[in-house]
């Protein structure tokens, strides 16, 4: 059935269930706005420090407690870094008979008058009175890192949640841990199934925040193995969750230790930043995770780690920082908390940049949508090394052609005025210039949902003018719980969404999505399906 009208305009039909619904759907042609429903806020990707990369085994009380401090008095916490994450080391693979988990005494003590040495909600308390979150961490298998190949110190076995997924991530939540990263060391070694384990562990999480009402952000760490980006997403039934796309940018470089002298590179985080690319997945609150930062550790100067914590804000990364953060330079301090490149970061649409185009083999334009229409933070990549004039079309980034758009200069804060269809800067060499385009959204066309037997709920016909291309999904969820569908696009490996309340009053909500519509003309072919819940009622799709 052809759709006549935007559906902004279009008279509210009765809502359907997408679980009872197949639809065979086309096009209006030509529209020109996205629909007006709200957009539905989604989790951001989460912001803090681990131990790992300055610390590593030796992370204990003191340590934790110092970067704590530090995260608050560098000014850190104000700029919205939250997470104070304690990685592998804390723990040395003791359990007693019960086969809870027993931490070394010495290492985390009592820090107030009542409080049991060896009990990890002491470091927690502290953290918290900070007004900061705690992160702890496991590995998935039953030994962990440390004893295939400890980075400091001796093998620990045993440093794994295998058999005790239960036990284990009670425990954290009881302890008052706010967020979990969970690796794949003895996971690995033992050849068990990266999807079944972490929805395995997603499942423990979800019945320990149940059992304790304490909420457990899920970080799963198997550095890519058979690409989580497929299936990371609501793994398990997890309504968030981040997942590591590649392996580590550098092993710890530890202070006064036999692993000072390692070196940070920027090749290795323009590795990392290639590897964590996979704009089909991030959305709704699932990110990729191209691993800490390394900004701030040695190997980078101060142009290299602008480039650095570019590259993530543009690919709406976690920003979780890998430095010690009682001895950041004021130049790495200012660059980690400058609140334009945050707030890329952090854009409320939660979408990941795509590759726009692609010149003289490493001159690359990147754009990420951002919630306010018409808006794309640019970044223009000098991968060569000469500096190069580099250019960006407002039609490469979906936006209005005709009109002028303006631009300003994120690193400088400077506006630099408006321009007609492109903006060009010279770049230096292995260096980047990252701009804000503000401009007039290109033209949607807006496919409404209609008709209905039975699942799955697909849209036929369905053209793009971008290959990947923003999808804006209009839905109504009554559920206070956020809803979850499944969608396939052109047969291909299905991406879950997470489609938030959107209240009681059954007004639409929007979230976005990008998706690889990679056939020709109007052939494009999505479906979503349901299962577990009712599902989201679909209203609309609205696309580039
Ligand atoms: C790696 C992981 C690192 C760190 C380390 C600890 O597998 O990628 O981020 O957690 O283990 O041993």
């Amino acid at each position: 059935m052809r759709i006549p009208k935007e559906m902004n305009s279009a008279p509210v039909r009765p809502a359907l269930i997408l679980a009872l619904a197949v639809m065979i759907l086309c096009g209006t042609e030509n529209l020109t706005a996205q629909s007006a429903a709200r957009q539905i806020p989604i989790p951001p990707p989460p912001m803090g420090w681990s131990s790992w990369n300055s610390f590593s085994n030796t992370i204990d009380s003191q340590v934790a407690m110092e970067q704590a401090k530090a995260m608050v008095s560098t000014g850190m916490a104000k700029a919205g870094y939250q997470y104070v994450n304690i990685d592998e080391g804390w723990w040395l693979g003791e359990r007693d008979a019960d086969g809870n988990i027993v931490v070394d005494a010495k290492a985390w003590p009592a820090l107030a008058p009542g409080e049991r040495a060896g009990d990890m909600a002491n470091i927690v308390r502290y953290i918290h009175g900070l007004g900061l979150k705690a992160g702890i961490y496991t590995d998935a298998g039953a030994d962990g890192c440390s004893f295939m190949g400890p980075d400091l110190g001796p093998s620990y076995p045993h440093t794994g949640s295998e058999g005790h997924y239960e036990q284990d991530f009670l425990q954290f939540a009881k302890w008052g841990f706010d967020y979990v990263k969970v690796d794949w060391c003895g996971g690995d070694r033992e050849n068990l199934d990266p999807a079944i384990q972490y929805a395995e562990i997603a499942r423990a999480i979800a019945r320990a925040e149940s059992i304790t009402g304490h909420r457990l952000y899920f970080s799963i760490c198997n550095w890519g193995k058979n690409s989580p980006w497929t299936w990371a997403p609501n793994v398990g039934g997890v309504t968030a969750d981040i997942w590591r796309t590649s392996g580590d940018i550098v092993a710890p470089i530890v202070a006064n230790t036999k692993n000072s002298g390692r070196m940070a590179s920027f090749p290795g985080v323009l590795n990392n930043f290639d590897q964590g690319i996979h704009p089909e997945a991030q959305h709704s609150g699932f990110y990729n995770d191209p691993d800490m930062m390394v900004l701030g550790m040695q190997g980078l100067t101060d142009a290299q780690n602008r480039v650095h914590i570019s590259l993530w804000a543009i690919s709406g990364a976690p920003l979780l920082v890998g430095a010690d953060l009682a001895k950041l330079s004021d130049a790495t301090l200012a660059t980690l908390t400058n609140p334009a490149v945050i707030a890329v970061d952090q854009d409320a649409l939660g979408l990941q940049a795509v590759k726009v185009s692609e010149s003289g083999n490493g001159l690359e334009v990147w754009s990420k949508a951002l919630s306010t229409a018409g808006e794309r933070a640019v970044l223009l990549l000098n991968r060569t090394g000469e500096a190069a004039s580099m250019a960006v079309n407002w039609s490469e980034l979906g936006l209005a052609d005709s009109s002028p758009a303006s631009v300003k200069d994120v690193w400088a804060g400077k506006d630099l005025g408006a321009f007609n269809s492109s903006y060009s800067a010279t770049v230096p060499a292995l260096d980047a210039v990252m701009v804000i385009v503000r401009g007039s959204e290109g033209k949607f066309t807006t496919y409404a949902a209609s008709g209905a037997t039975t699942q799955p709920l697909s849209f036929t016909h369905v053209a793009s003018r971008a290959q990947v291309a923003r999808i804006q999904i209009a839905y109504t969820n009554p559920d206070k719980m956020t809803r979850f569908a499944e969608l396939r696009v052109n047969g291909r490996i299905a991406t879950r969404i997470a489609f938030p309340s959107t209240g009681s009053g059954n007004v639409p909500g929007a979230i976005w999505i990008e998706s690889l519509l990679d056939r020709a003309g109007a052939n494009n072919v999505l479906s979503f399906s349901v299962g577990g819940d009712p599902g989201p009622t679909i209203e609309s799709i609205s696309v580039e």
